[in-house]
């Protein structure tokens, strides 16, 4: 029956433009359809076989169709159209726009004094370790010759976090013993980092500082070794060779160890406000590696020997660029910060 052969078809084709993407596919489904020898025309041809009575009826029937299917690719072609005008107008670009601006930041001045001494000890053949700053007691004290009864723990305000052994790191010193037993000896490296302490606040206290500990460990290390590294790196950080002297100072991990200061940079050596009429600024703490600490990392301390030292690279940073006031290390005031 051609009725049902048309039904059929209306039932092919608009399930073909449910099915339809964009407008080319539409563009063949309306043709395959509709076209001057598509499946509908080739439908209408056996009209010509029917008896007049009924092929005006099925004529009338099939030019219904036609109409409705007509309709429906119309309509489909509308929703096609504005989905690619669309998709056109996404994905337009101004080749001729100018780059929104970006701001590029800035290293802060400890990070640039950290980079430079890096480079310096690098070229000296000294690898560079980072450490964690939640420490356990035993890495940032007991192993540094510092047991728990120890006086010289009353120096460090230390934040211990309770219920556990854990302290957060109040020097770099904590990696000295980690360092030996990760790689033995011989071995030189720094260690760069944030420190932490209870202090009460004001111009020169911080809770959060940056230390810079030193360690080298070989056979027949002395302080002629220690000194000659020393004026290295002031060389480095100052661009100009520094006058030093060495003093005696107590700290438990060393032996012997010094307050190592230099010729002030203010005056010249012959005295002013900011080194206090002496014309020597105290700069960084130093000795030769206590055999204990060797022990405690593994070393036997008759074959081998070290030098270690603390440097404070907030002060350093405060010196060398005349930063009076240490909370604005980490104040993120971009006027302060802008300026390096
Ligand atoms: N860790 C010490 C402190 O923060 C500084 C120090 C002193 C480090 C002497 C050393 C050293 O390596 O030899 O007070």
């Amino acid at each position: 029956m051609i009725q049902d052969e048309l039904q059929k078809l209306k039932e092919r084709a608009l399930k073909s433009i449910g099915g339809i993407s964009n407008l080319e596919q539409l563009r063949n489904v309306e043709i395959q359809y509709l076209g001057r020898k598509g499946d509908l025309t080739q439908i209408l041809k056996k009209l010509s076989e029917l008896p007049a009575e009924e092929r005006s009826k099925v004529g009338s029937v099939a030019n219904q169709i036609k109409q409705e299917l007509t309709k429906e690719f119309e309509k489909a072609e509308r929703v096609l159209g504005k989905r690619e005008v669309n998709k056109l107008e996404e994905e337009w670009i101004d080749v001729t726009a100018s780059k929104p601006k970006r701001w590029l930041g800035h290293l802060n001045p400890i990070s640039i004094i950290q980079y430079e001494l890096e480079d310096i000890f690098t070229s000296m053949g000294f690898m560079v370790l980072d450490g964690p700053e939640l420490e356990s007691d035993y890495y940032n004290f007991e192993s540094l010759n510092i047991p728990s009864w120890h006086p010289a723990r009353e120096s460090q305000d230390t934040f211990y976090v309770e219920g556990e052994d854990l302290v957060m790191r109040t020097q770099t010193s904590a990696l000295q013993v980690r360092a030996m037993k990760k790689y033995g000896a011989p071995f030189r490296g720094i260690f760069p980092g944030r420190c932490f302490r209870n202090e009460a606040t004001d111009a020169s206290h911080e809770h959060t500082f940056y230390q810079m500990e030193g360690l080298m460990i070989d056979k027949n290390i002395s302080i002629a070794n220690l000194i000659a590294v020393m004026k290295a790196l002031l060389r480095g950080v100052f661009k100009r060779d520094v006058k030093i002297r060495l003093r005696p100072g107590y700290f438990p991990f060393v032996e012997p160890g010094f307050e190592l200061d230099i010729n002030c940079l203010i005056c010249g050596g012959k005295g002013c406000s900011v080194c206090k009429q002496s014309g020597w600024l105290e700069l960084l703490p130093c000795g030769m590696v206590h055999p204990n600490v060797l022990k405690f990392g593994g070393l036997d301390p008759k074959e081998w020997s070290g030098f270690a030292f603390g440097l404070g690279l907030t002060r350093l940073a405060m010196m060398k660029y005349g930063i009076d006031d240490i909370r604005l290390f980490c104040g993120g005031d971009l006027r302060f910060l802008n300026q390096f």
